[in-house]
């Protein structure tokens, strides 16, 4: 199970480039429930979920998720602990990408419900003490907004410099303007009929990009966030950040090439080019801290968290915008989450690097998401230090441990929906299944992305308890039976148990909230092990087998106690000096 090509495709850019990304307020206050252990902006400390609209809960039966069935949840999320919700694109949509092609930014889409269930989403959710963040896909519209429709209609139509247009090259100027490849293959050009130009698409053709060197298009989505900020969503998730501009020159980009000087080629059979022209150009800086003064100028400290496949914690930093901390208040931090590989070592380095190297920016890990595999990715033979697959009791262990590691951790948590319980991975077995268009085009190397975007498995009745629909639009994967909300629930040793303590740990232990971190047996290399500690030397200590053998450790602690342990065995340490079973979890307190 690997990486998704949107991730990998970003990712591998950012390696290979570098990346140079060098009022009329509706009150949101504070909620009630949130930790009181220090003066920072609520988000330091959230616990955020992020929910796939189509897939969290359909509330009328047509086998696709909506808003109702949101508002429906919040008891569930509330009790389990999360505080901010990031919802998936809910705006009118072709769906073509599924909501991140965006047709009209001030509305509802209808298979979703009405701008009224939107406002009470909101404000049931206030009542939860949940935030609403929306994800605002500002690199692309959809070709059917009438923005790009007009856009194209002429070259003279006032809305044409909207998006990137350009003249084809080579006989009758038919070839495209040069070598830009789509995230989502083969050219990132695509000619129009009507007035014989190209327009530019990072993704699908479906998604032209908009032009950010155009003023207008910047006064219009600063206008609809406004919109939205009125409405009193606590912030955004930035979709696909880096690749608001592109190069004014418009020269190829270069081919990559091995230690060998052979270049390669991707899953959709292109050559494998650097994206230094499209992704991570200085001006993105510049727009988002303009967008920041804008959001910050809002009361209850509402958030910009963006999308950020970077490739080193100095560049991500950047993103933060240093010591001036004036671009995005959360760039993501994809390192530590897609290490992909049970590696004690390399989760020491990466969480060392967000702990200690972002000066005082604060750092979001994000483990999986609507593009990625979930978290039995981890148990898979790629990723475990066997080299074969974990057994289901391992692999509910290691998941167990890398929740561990992400709420006792500094970083303000993010979870996709259904990692709580331990939803797998569920890709369709057949071409014709597949939904997600990357997945046609790359089939069988790339499956694209619906084995991540299952309908959630509340219980073990019909369709999994997601709808009461005879088909839902992804089908439920089998393990519902038994992986579900309903049978984990109050479970001792579930893993849904395992994240409500987790959850409930977070708020209440003022070391696991603020306290500092410092890593512990540092050459260990099966065991990641470090403490929390606050101004008053009180904390907690953490230690994780990463490996499928039990491991002795002797921590340079004082007297400890169990906090949350995975084994019984483990329940009652007094002393640093501990055996954890494999994929074995211990929290102690520190006394
Ligand atoms: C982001 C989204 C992904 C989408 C792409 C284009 O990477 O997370 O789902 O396909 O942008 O909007």
């Amino acid at each position: 199970m690997k990486i998704s090509p949107v991730a990998r495709l970003l990712f591998q850019s950012c390696v290979v480039a570098g990346l140079m990304l060098g009022g009329t307020a509706a009150t949101f206050a504070q909620t009630k429930g949130s930790a009181s252990h220090s003066s920072d902006p609520w988000w330091k400390h959230a616990v955020i979920y992020e929910i796939y609209p189509r897939s969290f809960q359909d509330s009328n039966g047509d086998g696709t998720g909506d808003l109702n069935g949101i508002t429906q949840r919040l008891g569930y999320l509330h009790e389990l602990g999360v505080d901010t919700i990031w919802i998936a694109p809910m705006f009118p949509s072709p769906q073509v990408d599924f909501g991140y092609d965006i047709s009209d930014y001030e509305a509802v889409d209808p298979q979703y419900g009405t701008m009224a269930d939107m406002d009470k989403l909101i404000a049931e959710a206030k009542k939860h003490d949940i935030r609403v963040m929306l994800d605002m896909v500002l690199n692309h519209s959809s070709d059917k907004h009438k923005w790009f429709e007009e856009s194209k209609s002429s070259k003279t139509n006032p809305k044409r410099d909207w998006y990137v247009w350009k003249d084809g090259v080579g006989p009758n100027k038919m070839d495209p303007p040069n070598n830009w490849q789509s995230i989502f293959g083969h050219s990132a050009w695509k000619y129009d009929e009507t007035t014989k130009q190209f327009y530019y698409h990072k993704f699908y053709a479906e998604q032209p990009d908009l032009n950010w060197r155009n003023p207008e298009v910047e006064k219009a989505i600063f206008s609809m966030l406004r919109f939205w900020l009125d409405k009193g969503v606590a912030g955004f998730r930035l979709d696909a950040i880096p690749t608001l501009f592109e190069a004014e020159d418009m020269k190829d980009e270069v081919v990559m090439k091995d230690a060998n000087g052979q270049s390669s080629k991707n899953a959709f059979g292109d050559v494998v080019l650097d994206d230094a022209q499209t992704s991570g150009r200085p001006e993105v800086q510049d727009v988002l801290r303009r967008m920041r003064k804008l959001v910050d100028s809002y009361p209850g400290n509402r958030v910009l968290v963006g999308e950020t496949y970077v490739a080193n914690i100095g560049d991500l930093d950047k993103l933060y915008g240093g010591d001036k901390h004036d671009v995005l208040h959360m760039p993501m931090d994809f390192k530590v989450g897609m290490l992909n590989h049970l590696d004690a070592a390399g989760f020491r380095k990466n969480v060392t690097e967000a702990e200690t190297m972002l000066g005082t920016n604060h750092p979001l890990f994000v483990f999986d998401n609507h593009d990625n595999a979930r978290m039995d990715r981890y148990c898979k033979a790629e990723a475990t230090d066997t080299g074969k697959d974990a057994t289901p009791e391992e692999c509910v262990a290691i998941q167990k441990m890398l929740s561990t590691l992400l709420f006792t951790s500094k970083a303000t948590a993010l979870m996709y929906y259904g990692d709580e319980i331990g939803m797998a991975t569920t890709p369709p077995a057949r071409k014709e299944d597949v939904k997600d268009p990357i997945g046609i085009l790359g089939w069988p190397k790339e499956k694209g992305r619906d084995g991540d975007r299952t309908p959630m498995q509340w219980t073990a009745g019909k369709d999994a308890g997601f709808s009461t629909a005879d088909s839902t639009w992804l089908p439920i994967p089998p393990s519902y039976t038994t992986v579900n909300v309903e049978s984990e629930k109050g479970k001792a040793d579930s893993l849904l148990t395992w994240y409500t303590e987790l959850t409930a740990l977070r708020k209440k232990n003022a070391a696991v909230h603020g306290g500092a971190m410092t890593m512990l047996d540092t050459t260990n290399p099966k065991v990641l092990s470090y403490t929390r500690k606050g101004a008053d030397g009180k904390g907690i200590v953490v230690a994780l087998n990463f490996s499928n053998e039990p491991q002795t450790i002797k921590l340079d602690v004082g007297k400890v106690s169990t906090l949350m342990t995975d084994s019984a065995e483990l329940k009652n340490v007094s002393t640093g000096m501990i055996t954890l079973p494999a994929y074995g979890s211990w929290v102690g307190e520190d006394r």
